[in-house]
């Protein structure tokens, strides 16, 4: 049976939708369809934070709020949540807490930008009403002001714990009663998928695996959406119709998170925020650079699934993930075949994915021993919220000074993210020196042709992925000179 209609609570008002394009993103649906103009267009690409909205989701009797961009959101994923935007803010006639700070430390600054930042500001109070000021930078790096600064704001954000309670803090038994109630009375309703059907832009919302697979059978040309944050990008830049979407992000299967005593495994659709303060106390360094992928909102909706997905060659995860020798498990029917990362990517933008098949988990090994070290390396012209130029991944076990394993892989140097072999052939057996250092940069060139473009030249390319070698050298032999993967080209 299929019900074709997505519920959501839009702040307090349970919605209900059912004849409408699911292309249309929660940004278009708030000002177009809701006259809700307080949600601001900046952009529309997830860059600058002005459409930014919260969205809370009930999780373990409790409300979990994430801020997002509802510029590249797709009405499909709202199902079973309560969408919150700046109109909702007010209690009666009392400003909310983040606002009245706002106020008081005169940091409102311009009528495009400030309702994002009042959202962000929103999720961190809700997140963490005493935040720190790594939280608070991290919350408002993804909203852009380029007229005045980011100091009033900051202030106002260590200031809103003093207000207290609000009404969402009040409302929440009934927020959570009646989002559990949209979920149980729409998998009562579903024995297959969950379907909004407008002529030929069709979405299914599958809530299982099985219900997946039988969907990317009968719908093999279908375009899968996980978080959506490159995806909806051919709808808002490209001006295309996505045709058939598979919202992938109901399917409690690729929800998961399994820490195993030898591996973690991943499911392809969980987004970066949920997972990496557990991937990060292994591997800290790959934690601070998915720290630097977009912005808090553009994490807390894209996913590992979406960014290996993509097969774009300046991804970057599938690096890291590579030198890890990290595994997929693609899934078509009832069988999963599993991979090797490195041998999903064929060529620029053509993977080894096959019809009807798609990504259910990423299984990424633990280090084996300490003797193993990890350096990842982006570089971007911006810190945060920008795409790497070259990204670079060195995964050496190193053992009474000899490098006894070593992969090294890159993003940004080829059409795509790839191993260096002959750089791995020129550190493997050898005696960890300048030397062995010397000569694995020299392989570099024969590993790799870059090409320029508007992030980089090919010399520099070249360059730099050298000289991220020596620099791995040079914090791995020297430790206290070990400066963190903060880069800028
Ligand atoms: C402002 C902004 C900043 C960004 N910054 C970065 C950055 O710094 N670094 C970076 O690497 N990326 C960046 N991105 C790109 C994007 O956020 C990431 O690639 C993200 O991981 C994509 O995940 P998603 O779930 O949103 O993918 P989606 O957009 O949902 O999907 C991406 C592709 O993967 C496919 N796909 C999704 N799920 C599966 C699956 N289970 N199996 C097979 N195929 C699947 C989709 O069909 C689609 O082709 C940025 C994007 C934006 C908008
Ligand atoms: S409009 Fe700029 S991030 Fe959405
Ligand atoms: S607040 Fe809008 S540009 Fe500064």
């Amino acid at each position: 049976m299929i019900n074709n209609q997505i519920q959501f609570l839009l702040n307090d008002q349970l919605t209900t939708l059912s004849d409408i394009d699911p292309n249309t993103t929660i940004l278009q649906y708030l000002r177009q369809h809701q006259h809700k103009s307080g949600t601001k267009e900046g952009c529309a690409s997830g860059d600058c934070g002005a459409c930014t909205v919260v969205i809370a989701e009930a999780v373990a009797g409790k409300l979990r709020y994430k801020s997002l961009n509802a510029c590249i959101s797709l009405l499909p994923s709202l199902h079973g949540k309560q969408l919150i935007t700046v109109e909702d803010l007010e209690d009666g006639d009392r400003l909310h807490p983040v606002q009245q700070a706002m106020v008081d430390f005169h940091g409102s600054q311009c009528g495009f930008c400030t309702p994002g930042f009042i959202m962000s500001l929103f999720a961190l109070h809700k997140n963490f009403p005493d935040p720190s000021k790594h939280q608070t930078l991290e919350a408002l790096a993804g909203n852009l002001c380029r007229c005045t600064g980011y100091r009033a704001i900051v202030d106002a954000a260590a200031a809103a714990k003093n207000h207290g309670a609000d009404q969402f803090d009040r409302n929440v038994a009934h927020t959570i009663a009646t989002l559990n109630s949209i979920a149980r009375d729409t998998m009562a309703q579903l024995s297959l998928n969950k379907e909004l059907n407008d002529g030929a832009q069709q979405a299914f919302s599958p809530l299982s695996l099985s219900q997946l697979s039988q969907i990317m059978l009968d719908n093999p040309q279908a375009r899968l959406v996980a978080g959506g944050t490159d995806i909806v990008l051919e709808i808002t830049q490209m001006h295309k119709k996505l045709g058939t979407i598979v919202y992938v992000g109901n399917v409690p299967e690729l929800q998961k998170f399994e820490e195993h005593d030898d591996k973690f495994v991943i499911g392809a659709a969980l987004p970066y925020s949920e997972f990496t303060p557990h991937l990060a106390v292994h591997y800290p360094e790959f934690g601070d650079m998915i720290e630097r992928i977009g912005s808090l909102q553009i994490r807390n909706q894209g996913t590992l699934g979406g960014n290996v997905g993509n097969a774009s060659p300046i991804g970057d995860t599938p690096p890291v993930l590579i030198a890890l020798d990290a595994k997929l498990n693609l899934r078509c029917d009832d069988k999963v075949r599993q991979i090797a990362i490195e041998d999903y990517f064929v060529d620029y933008k053509v993977t080894s994915q096959q019809t009807s098949e798609f990504i259910e988990s990423i299984e990424i090994p633990k280090p084996v021993s300490k003797a193993q070290q990890l350096k990842v390396y982006k570089i971007s012209k911006r810190f945060d919220d920008d795409i790497s130029a070259v990204l670079a991944t060195f995964n050496l076990t190193i053992e009474n000074d000899v490098i006894t394993k070593a992969r090294v892989a890159f993003g940004g140097m080829a059409g795509i993210p790839a191993r260096a072999a002959n750089c791995e052939q020129a550190l493997n057996g050898q005696p960890f020196t300048q030397a062995t250092i010397d000569a694995a940069k020299a392989q570099l060139a024969s590993d790799y042709t870059p090409m320029s473009d508007v992030r980089a030249s090919k010399d520099y390319r070249m360059t730099v992925a050298q000289n991220l070698l020596q620099k791995a050298f040079i914090e791995i032999s020297q430790p206290q000179t070990n400066t963190g993967v903060v880069q800028y080209a």
